[in-house]
């Protein structure tokens, strides 16, 4: 069995790795991959983006299935080109993805499926969104509709701040196209929580909780980021509470989208803030979370592949009947094992960073530890950075605090120019 793994990122250097420890024993290439996915699959040097390109891959290779890993690639329409050709895929239709690539979109359809989230509006007149912010008192967030590549949501301090982003979205065109049309919502407090699913566009299959730290630095302070850690599962909720969070969230929404014409396939990501009056969505995205996927892929006892080809087949329900697995048995797909995923990053990231550093005392992944890489590059055989996110180690353990100090133990020893990483991932709870 052949599978192409579309992205470079470290979630799919993770979706790499868990198809290398397969059943299924395919051959894996990736386009492009990184530096750490050369050494369980074939890198083929065609871009995310190039879905003619990629097309064109799948069809001389005969590759048996696809699976995308970014958003862009998604609501750009690949895996429509895929399937209208007859190729099994992983991941949504453009129209499906459209719940990650328009907010205002998924804003609306969470208000017409009744899925608690933030009360919004949204604008494409700065002066009527200037108006708007200034009568709520601008405890607010500004979205860009848009893909903005994980950049385009500011939790603002106060009114002057809300306006001035409002300003270079709309007027300044910040994002471009993706910012032609704004989000504005009220700005909730509380922790957050992921919650990913895998889905055939009619049957749901939870994966283990889990929670992203998206600021930059340590107690959840600086600008947002793509993701500087995550941990899975999340054992302060009772199994039971996910289940009921999960059941108030993922059957709307597939089925509305199913009813629009435009089921899902694929994984639906969904981004909880715990608030005191209750779980509340703040996003959803179309595809695995990074640097969530790098905890929770290890710690699954089941076959993730074996799982995304059930969904490319539209057998998900059967899948789930053969393992005796309901919609929201997250346990018997995690386990008791816990994850903890600290990423490294260049210094400066995520505004400007330098590249091409060398990174050197890589620890080699034991059973307690994978290194996913995300922005590397093998260069006459040394090991470079090419991005910010570099690495993501995983550390594993019997228990949060286990998995904690293995992966704290293990990134300590990684060296290039200017690393650095959250020293509190998993550790404030
Ligand atoms: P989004 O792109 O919608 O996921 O937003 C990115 C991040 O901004 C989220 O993970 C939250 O940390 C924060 N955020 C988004 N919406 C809100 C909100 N309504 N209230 C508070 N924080 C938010
Ligand atoms: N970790 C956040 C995301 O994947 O969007």
């Amino acid at each position: 069995m052949k599978v192409l793994i579309v992205g470079s990122g470290g979630r799919e250097h993770a979706l790499a790795w868990a198809c290398s420890r397969s059943g299924l024993s395919p051959q894996i290439y990736c386009a492009p991959g990184n530096g750490g996915t050369t050494r369980i699959a074939e890198n083929v040097d065609i871009k995310a983006d190039d879905l003619g390109d990629i097309v064109d891959f799948v069809r001389k290779e005969t590759v048996d299935l696809t699976i995308v890993g970014p958003e862009a690639p998604l609501v750009n329409g690949l895996v429509d080109k895929l399937t209208a050709r007859g190729y099994r895929v992983f991941g949504p239709s453009k129209s499906a993805a459209g719940i990650e690539g328009s907010k205002s979109f998924s804003k609306s359809l969470m208000q017409e499926t009744g899925v608690p989230t933030a009360e919004y509006r949204t604008f494409t007149e700065f002066d009527e969104a200037r108006r708007y912010i200034l009568e709520s008192g601008g405890n607010v967030v500004v979205k860009a509709s848009g893909l903005a590549a994980g950049k385009g949501a500011t939790v603002c301090i106060n009114k002057e701040e809300a306006v001035l982003v409002a300003e270079a979205m709309l007027l300044k065109c910040k994002f471009g196209d993706a910012s032609r049309e704004i989000v504005i919502e009220k700005c909730l407090k509380g922790s957050e929580m992921s919650l990913m699913a895998f889905s055939d566009g009619e049957d749901y299959l939870l994966l283990p909780p889990s929670r992203d730290h998206k600021r930059a630095f340590d107690n959840d302070e600086g600008p947002n980021t793509g993701g500087m850690g995550a941990y899975s599962p999340l054992d302060e909720f009772k199994p039971d509470e996910i289940a009921h969070t999960a059941e108030s969230v993922f059957p709307p929404v597939l089925k509305r989208l199913a009813e629009l014409g435009a089921p899902y396939h694929g994984l639906l990501y969904a981004g909880l803030m715990l608030t005191s009056d209750g779980p509340r969505v703040l996003e959803f995205n179309c595809r695995f979370g990074d640097p969530e996927t790098q905890a929770q892929l290890p710690i699954m006892i089941e076959d993730p592949l074996e799982i995304m080809l059930a969904v490319s087949e539209n057998r998900l329900g059967a899948w789930m009947a053969e393992h005796n697995c309901a919609s929201n048995d997250w346990m018997k797909l995690g386990g008791d094992r816990h994850a903890v995923t600290v990423v490294a990053a260049a210094s400066g990231y995520p505004a400007g960073y330098a590249k091409g550093m060398k990174i050197e005392n890589l620890p080699e992944d034991t059973d307690g530890v994978i290194i996913f890489h995300a922005g590397t590059s093998l260069k006459n055989g040394d090991l470079v950075t090419t991005g910010g996110r570099v690495l993501a180690v995983t550390g594993l353990g019997d228990s949060h605090r286990e998995a904690v100090e293995t992966a704290y133990g293990s990134i300590a020893q990684v060296e290039f120019k200017g690393v650095r990483f959250r020293n509190d991932i998993g550790r404030g709870r």
